[in-house]
Protein backbone atom coordinates (compact mmCIF):
# COMPACT_ATOMS: atom_id res chain seq x y z
CA UNK A 1 0.00 0.00 0.00
CA UNK A 2 1.61 3.23 -0.96
CA UNK A 3 0.53 6.73 0.80
CA UNK A 4 0.28 9.58 -1.55
CA UNK A 5 -0.22 13.30 -0.95
CA UNK A 6 -1.40 15.26 -4.47
CA UNK A 7 -0.56 19.11 -4.52
CA UNK A 8 -2.66 20.64 -6.96
CA UNK A 9 -6.13 21.38 -7.15
CA UNK A 10 -6.51 21.41 -11.20
CA UNK A 11 -7.66 19.43 -13.61
CA UNK A 12 -4.54 16.40 -13.63
CA UNK A 13 -5.16 16.46 -9.58
CA UNK A 14 -8.45 15.47 -10.17
CA UNK A 15 -8.68 12.94 -12.17
CA UNK A 16 -5.42 11.39 -9.89
CA UNK A 17 -7.44 11.67 -6.99
CA UNK A 18 -10.31 9.56 -8.38
CA UNK A 19 -7.87 6.91 -9.81
CA UNK A 20 -6.35 6.61 -6.08
CA UNK A 21 -9.88 6.86 -4.64
CA UNK A 22 -11.07 3.59 -7.04
CA UNK A 23 -7.45 1.54 -5.76
CA UNK A 24 -7.82 -0.74 -3.49
CA UNK A 25 -3.68 -1.09 -3.24
CA UNK A 26 -3.17 3.15 -2.99
CA UNK A 27 -4.04 5.38 0.10
CA UNK A 28 -4.61 9.27 -0.88
CA UNK A 29 -3.35 10.41 2.13
CA UNK A 30 -3.95 14.49 1.37
CA UNK A 31 -4.52 16.87 -1.25
CA UNK A 32 -2.81 20.20 -0.58
CA UNK A 33 -4.32 23.36 -2.82
CA UNK A 34 -3.64 26.88 -2.90
CA UNK A 35 -7.52 27.64 -1.79
CA UNK A 36 -8.83 27.87 1.92
CA UNK A 37 -11.43 25.20 0.98
CA UNK A 38 -11.00 22.09 -0.89
CA UNK A 39 -12.67 22.38 -4.73
CA UNK A 40 -16.28 21.17 -4.85
CA UNK A 41 -15.62 18.80 -7.76
CA UNK A 42 -13.31 16.77 -5.53
CA UNK A 43 -14.82 14.04 -3.00
CA UNK A 44 -15.60 15.96 0.05
CA UNK A 45 -14.09 13.30 2.47
CA UNK A 46 -10.76 14.07 0.88
CA UNK A 47 -8.29 15.28 3.92
CA UNK A 48 -7.12 18.58 2.84
CA UNK A 49 -4.77 21.28 3.37
CA UNK A 50 -3.71 24.65 2.29
CA UNK A 51 -0.72 25.23 4.05
CA UNK A 52 2.53 23.56 3.26
CA UNK A 53 3.64 22.98 6.69
CA UNK A 54 1.12 20.78 7.71
CA UNK A 55 1.49 18.48 5.20
CA UNK A 56 1.49 14.93 5.69
CA UNK A 57 4.27 12.39 5.72
CA UNK A 58 3.40 9.89 3.11
CA UNK A 59 5.64 7.55 0.20
CA UNK A 60 4.83 9.75 -2.99
CA UNK A 61 4.28 13.15 -2.81
CA UNK A 62 2.40 14.26 -7.08
CA UNK A 63 2.68 17.83 -7.91
CA UNK A 64 0.10 18.69 -10.18
CA UNK A 65 0.64 22.39 -10.69
CA UNK A 66 1.36 24.85 -13.54
CA UNK A 67 4.99 23.91 -15.02
CA UNK A 68 5.99 27.30 -13.99
CA UNK A 69 5.15 27.06 -10.76
CA UNK A 70 6.84 23.40 -10.05
CA UNK A 71 10.24 24.71 -9.06
CA UNK A 72 8.50 27.40 -6.52
CA UNK A 73 6.42 24.62 -5.14
CA UNK A 74 9.25 22.21 -5.11
CA UNK A 75 11.70 25.01 -2.96
CA UNK A 76 8.90 25.11 -0.25
CA UNK A 77 8.66 21.45 0.49
CA UNK A 78 9.88 19.81 3.42
CA UNK A 79 9.68 16.40 2.90
CA UNK A 80 10.79 12.88 4.47
CA UNK A 81 14.04 11.16 3.16
CA UNK A 82 12.52 8.20 2.13
CA UNK A 83 10.00 9.61 0.37
CA UNK A 84 9.77 10.17 -2.95
CA UNK A 85 8.12 13.63 -5.02
CA UNK A 86 7.24 13.56 -8.44
CA UNK A 87 6.09 16.37 -10.96
CA UNK A 88 3.07 15.09 -13.79
CA UNK A 89 4.43 17.55 -16.33
CA UNK A 90 5.40 16.76 -20.24
CA UNK A 91 8.21 19.35 -20.66
CA UNK A 92 9.37 20.03 -17.22
CA UNK A 93 13.27 18.87 -16.42
CA UNK A 94 13.30 16.53 -13.51
CA UNK A 95 16.00 18.26 -12.17
CA UNK A 96 13.58 21.19 -11.05
CA UNK A 97 12.87 18.82 -7.82
CA UNK A 98 16.53 17.95 -7.29
CA UNK A 99 16.33 19.18 -4.11
CA UNK A 100 14.85 16.45 -2.67
CA UNK A 101 16.77 12.91 -2.07
CA UNK A 102 14.63 11.13 -4.22
CA UNK A 103 12.36 12.79 -7.03
CA UNK A 104 11.07 11.95 -10.52
CA UNK A 105 8.42 12.54 -12.88
CA UNK A 106 4.98 10.83 -13.40
CA UNK A 107 3.71 12.45 -16.77
CA UNK A 108 0.03 10.65 -17.73
CA UNK A 109 -0.26 11.19 -21.61
CA UNK A 110 -4.00 11.87 -21.75
CA UNK A 111 -5.86 15.35 -22.05
CA UNK A 112 -7.34 15.88 -19.02
CA UNK A 113 -10.29 18.35 -18.28
CA UNK A 114 -12.61 17.83 -15.01
CA UNK A 115 -15.93 17.53 -16.74
CA UNK A 116 -14.99 14.54 -18.20
CA UNK A 117 -14.33 11.39 -16.63
CA UNK A 118 -11.22 8.91 -17.82
CA UNK A 119 -10.30 5.71 -17.30
CA UNK A 120 -6.56 5.83 -15.60
CA UNK A 121 -5.94 2.38 -16.66
CA UNK A 122 -5.84 3.01 -20.09
CA UNK A 123 -3.34 5.80 -19.87
CA UNK A 124 0.17 5.92 -20.28
CA UNK A 125 2.15 7.48 -17.80
CA UNK A 126 5.86 8.39 -18.78
CA UNK A 127 8.13 7.96 -15.58
CA UNK A 128 11.82 9.09 -14.89
CA UNK A 129 13.86 8.52 -11.47
CA UNK A 130 17.04 10.26 -9.97
CA UNK A 131 18.14 6.55 -9.52
CA UNK A 132 17.07 3.56 -10.16
CA UNK A 133 15.76 2.03 -6.69
CA UNK A 134 13.64 5.53 -7.31
CA UNK A 135 12.56 4.66 -10.88
CA UNK A 136 11.74 1.37 -9.47
CA UNK A 137 9.31 2.22 -6.89
CA UNK A 138 7.88 5.30 -9.29
CA UNK A 139 7.07 1.97 -11.96
CA UNK A 140 5.73 0.08 -8.95
CA UNK A 141 3.28 2.67 -8.20
CA UNK A 142 2.63 3.73 -11.78
CA UNK A 143 1.84 0.25 -12.36
CA UNK A 144 -1.05 -0.03 -10.02
CA UNK A 145 -2.25 3.40 -11.69
CA UNK A 146 -1.61 2.17 -15.30
CA UNK A 147 -1.99 -0.59 -17.98
CA UNK A 148 0.81 1.20 -19.60
CA UNK A 149 4.51 2.57 -18.07
CA UNK A 150 6.96 3.66 -20.13
CA UNK A 151 10.62 4.78 -18.96
CA UNK A 152 12.17 7.64 -21.03
CA UNK A 153 14.71 10.59 -20.58
CA UNK A 154 13.75 13.99 -20.10
CA UNK A 155 14.62 14.57 -23.77
CA UNK A 156 12.25 11.55 -25.26
CA UNK A 157 9.26 13.01 -22.91
CA UNK A 158 9.26 16.42 -24.12
CA UNK A 159 9.42 15.20 -27.49
CA UNK A 160 6.30 13.09 -26.67
CA UNK A 161 4.77 16.39 -25.09
CA UNK A 162 5.02 17.83 -28.31
CA UNK A 163 3.15 14.99 -30.77
CA UNK A 164 0.67 15.36 -28.33
CA UNK A 165 0.36 19.22 -28.72
CA UNK A 166 0.39 18.54 -32.36
CA UNK A 167 -2.54 15.53 -32.37
CA UNK A 168 -4.40 16.93 -28.98
CA UNK A 169 -4.20 20.65 -29.17
CA UNK A 170 -3.98 21.74 -31.82
CA UNK A 171 -6.57 19.23 -33.57
CA UNK A 172 -9.39 20.41 -30.80
CA UNK A 173 -8.04 24.21 -31.30
CA UNK A 174 -8.79 23.66 -35.25
CA UNK A 175 -12.23 22.24 -33.78
CA UNK A 176 -12.77 25.79 -32.06
CA UNK A 177 -11.97 27.30 -35.67
CA UNK A 178 -14.77 25.21 -37.19
CA UNK A 179 -17.29 25.91 -34.69
CA UNK A 180 -16.97 29.78 -35.02
CA UNK A 181 -16.98 29.46 -38.54
CA UNK A 182 -20.61 27.28 -38.43
CA UNK A 183 -21.90 29.84 -35.66
CA UNK A 184 -21.07 33.11 -37.95
CA UNK A 185 -23.39 31.46 -39.96
CA UNK A 186 -25.92 30.81 -37.74
CA UNK A 187 -25.19 26.83 -38.34
CA UNK A 188 -26.17 23.73 -35.67
CA UNK A 189 -22.55 22.86 -34.56
CA UNK A 190 -23.05 19.70 -33.62
CA UNK A 191 -23.31 18.80 -37.43
CA UNK A 192 -19.36 18.06 -37.39
CA UNK A 193 -20.25 15.75 -34.45
CA UNK A 194 -19.75 12.54 -36.56
CA UNK A 195 -16.92 13.46 -38.59
CA UNK A 196 -14.53 14.35 -35.49
CA UNK A 197 -15.78 11.19 -34.28
CA UNK A 198 -14.52 9.28 -37.35
CA UNK A 199 -11.48 11.24 -37.77
CA UNK A 200 -10.31 9.79 -34.30
CA UNK A 201 -12.10 6.16 -35.36
CA UNK A 202 -10.44 5.65 -38.78
CA UNK A 203 -7.23 5.87 -36.87
CA UNK A 204 -7.70 2.58 -35.33
CA UNK A 205 -8.06 1.19 -39.12
CA UNK A 206 -5.38 3.22 -40.64
CA UNK A 207 -2.39 5.26 -40.02
CA UNK A 208 -2.50 9.20 -40.28
CA UNK A 209 -0.86 9.24 -43.48
CA UNK A 210 -3.65 6.63 -44.96
CA UNK A 211 -6.35 8.68 -43.61
CA UNK A 212 -5.43 12.29 -44.81
CA UNK A 213 -8.36 13.13 -46.92
CA UNK A 214 -9.25 16.72 -48.89
CA UNK A 215 -8.71 19.25 -51.09
CA UNK A 216 -4.91 19.87 -49.91
CA UNK A 217 -3.60 16.19 -50.36
CA UNK A 218 -5.86 15.76 -53.53
CA UNK A 219 -4.15 19.43 -54.55
CA UNK A 220 -7.79 20.73 -55.89
CA UNK A 221 -6.62 23.32 -56.30
CA UNK A 222 -10.25 25.87 -57.62
CA UNK A 223 -11.27 24.31 -54.34
CA UNK A 224 -8.50 25.73 -52.45
CA UNK A 225 -8.80 29.05 -53.82
CA UNK A 226 -12.91 29.21 -53.36
CA UNK A 227 -12.17 28.79 -49.31
CA UNK A 228 -9.08 31.28 -49.64
CA UNK A 229 -11.51 33.77 -51.26
CA UNK A 230 -14.06 33.09 -48.44
CA UNK A 231 -11.59 33.33 -45.85
CA UNK A 232 -9.96 36.67 -46.90
CA UNK A 233 -11.43 38.62 -44.68
CA UNK A 234 -11.01 36.33 -41.55
CA UNK A 235 -8.22 35.72 -39.28
CA UNK A 236 -8.25 31.70 -39.75
CA UNK A 237 -7.33 32.60 -44.04
CA UNK A 238 -3.38 32.42 -42.34
CA UNK A 239 -3.64 29.85 -40.88
CA UNK A 240 -5.92 27.58 -43.56
CA UNK A 241 -3.15 28.85 -46.59
CA UNK A 242 -0.54 27.78 -44.23
CA UNK A 243 -1.39 24.08 -43.68
CA UNK A 244 -2.67 24.07 -46.83
CA UNK A 245 0.57 24.64 -47.90
CA UNK A 246 2.54 22.29 -45.80
CA UNK A 247 0.15 19.43 -46.42
CA UNK A 248 0.61 19.62 -50.30
CA UNK A 249 4.79 20.46 -49.68
CA UNK A 250 4.33 17.16 -47.55
CA UNK A 251 2.08 15.28 -50.07
CA UNK A 252 5.29 13.12 -51.23
CA UNK A 253 6.59 11.86 -47.53
CA UNK A 254 3.12 10.88 -46.96
N1 LIG B 1 -4.37 18.94 -18.29
C1 LIG B 1 -3.73 18.04 -18.98
O1 LIG B 1 -4.29 17.53 -19.95
C2 LIG B 1 -2.35 17.56 -18.57
C3 LIG B 1 -1.95 16.31 -19.03
C4 LIG B 1 -0.72 15.79 -18.60
C5 LIG B 1 0.09 16.54 -17.77
N2 LIG B 1 -0.31 17.78 -17.37
C6 LIG B 1 0.60 18.51 -16.45
O2 LIG B 1 0.05 18.46 -15.14
C7 LIG B 1 0.32 19.69 -14.43
C8 LIG B 1 -0.98 20.32 -13.99
O3 LIG B 1 -1.78 20.58 -15.12
P1 LIG B 1 -3.36 20.85 -14.98
O4 LIG B 1 -3.93 20.77 -16.34
O5 LIG B 1 -3.91 20.02 -13.89
O6 LIG B 1 -3.33 22.38 -14.55
P2 LIG B 1 -4.55 23.26 -13.98
O7 LIG B 1 -5.83 22.56 -14.17
O8 LIG B 1 -4.35 24.61 -14.55
O9 LIG B 1 -4.23 23.29 -12.41
C9 LIG B 1 -3.05 23.83 -11.94
C10 LIG B 1 -3.06 23.80 -10.42
O10 LIG B 1 -1.83 24.35 -9.97
C11 LIG B 1 -2.10 25.22 -8.88
N3 LIG B 1 -1.02 26.19 -8.76
C12 LIG B 1 -0.54 27.03 -9.70
N4 LIG B 1 0.47 27.77 -9.20
C13 LIG B 1 0.64 27.36 -7.91
C14 LIG B 1 1.52 27.76 -6.87
N5 LIG B 1 2.43 28.71 -7.03
N6 LIG B 1 1.37 27.14 -5.68
C15 LIG B 1 0.44 26.19 -5.49
N7 LIG B 1 -0.41 25.77 -6.44
C16 LIG B 1 -0.31 26.36 -7.63
C17 LIG B 1 -3.42 25.85 -9.25
O11 LIG B 1 -3.98 26.42 -8.12
P3 LIG B 1 -5.32 27.34 -8.18
O12 LIG B 1 -6.43 26.38 -8.56
O13 LIG B 1 -5.44 27.88 -6.83
O14 LIG B 1 -5.06 28.36 -9.26
C18 LIG B 1 -4.16 24.63 -9.75
O15 LIG B 1 -4.71 23.89 -8.70
C19 LIG B 1 1.15 20.55 -15.39
O16 LIG B 1 2.49 20.33 -15.12
C20 LIG B 1 0.78 20.00 -16.76
O17 LIG B 1 1.83 20.19 -17.70
C21 LIG B 1 -1.52 18.31 -17.74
Amino acid sequence: MFNIVIIGTGNVSHHLCNAILNSKTLNLVQLFGRKKKLPKNFKQSISYCYNLKEIKKADFYIICVNDGAILKVSDELSLDKSSIVVHSSGSTNMDELSKHKNYGVLYPLQTFSKRKKTNFRDIPIIIEGSSNSVLNKIKKLSTLLSKKVVVCSSEQRTLIHISAVFTNNFSNFMNIIAEKILKSQNIDVDILNPLIKETADKLNYLSPSEAQTGPAIRNDEITIQKHLNLLKETKYFEVYNRLTEEIIKSKNEL
